[in-house]
């Protein structure tokens, strides 16, 4: 009995964990419904995103246009003000192209922050180009990700395994939502399999 109390604690506590937000205040948590984007070959089945290789030159579908690999959630989040995170864990399966972005905090007229990796499993910023975590997402590492974003402060941070990697003190203004799977950027290509896990959202 005393060895069940204690494993049931044992995951009690690992489930808390996982879902725990990070920074600090008092959040909500929120479920927004998504849309599923799948883009030039990518394909998103439940919560495992794959690209090939490269783009099979369809241009069709939402979010499809300018042909680049894209299996994404699209989450209907859509917001200007407040203060929001995202928290979920993701683990590359199989990985042979690079620059990939895996979770971007986009605006409807501004792409904004995308989180990406290299093949050295390094995370960084697409836009400003800045490493977050060196050599952290190799294949088969289970990575914590939480963004914050206050869009009030126009501040926003990324946490990566728990710790504080990334700030931008000046967020731009726009109405912005959560994207998380897989995409390829400019300089990037596939293939690439990912898995994520324990996605959840808080407002403050
Ligand atoms: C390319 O892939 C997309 C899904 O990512 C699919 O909808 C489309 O039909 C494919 N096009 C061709 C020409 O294979």
């Amino acid at each position: 009995m005393i060895v069940k109390n204690v494993l049931l604690a044992i995951v009690a506590a690992t489930l808390a964990l996982a879902g725990s937000p990070a920074g600090s205040g008092k959040w909500t948590e929120v479920s927004p419904s998504f849309r599923v984007q799948e883009c030039a070959g990518g394909k998103a089945s439940g919560d495992t995103f794959t690209l090939p290789k490269s783009p099979n030159g369809s241009t069709s579908g939402a979010g499809c246009s300018n042909g680049h690999l894209r299996a994404e959630r699209r989450y209907v989040n859509d917001y200007t003000s407040g203060v929001h995170q995202f928290g979920g864990e993701f683990k590359i399966t199989s990985l042979t192209g690079t620059h990939i972005s895996l979770k971007q905090t986009h605006g409807v007229d501004i792409t904004y922050f995308m989180l990406a990796v290299k093949s050295n499993g390094d995370i960084y910023s697409i836009g400003d180009g800045k490493t977050i975590a060196s050599g952290v997402a190799k294949v088969g590492d289970t990575v914590r990700i939480n963004t914050i974003h206050d869009a009030n402060k126009k501040t926003y941070s990324v946490y990566v395994n728990g710790k504080e990697s990334y700030t931008d003190n000046n967020a731009p203004i726009d109405t912005f939502y959560d994207k998380f799977g897989a995409y390829t950027a400019n300089s990037g290509s596939g293939a690439i399999t990912v898995t994520w896990s324990d996605i959840q959202f808080w407002t403050q």
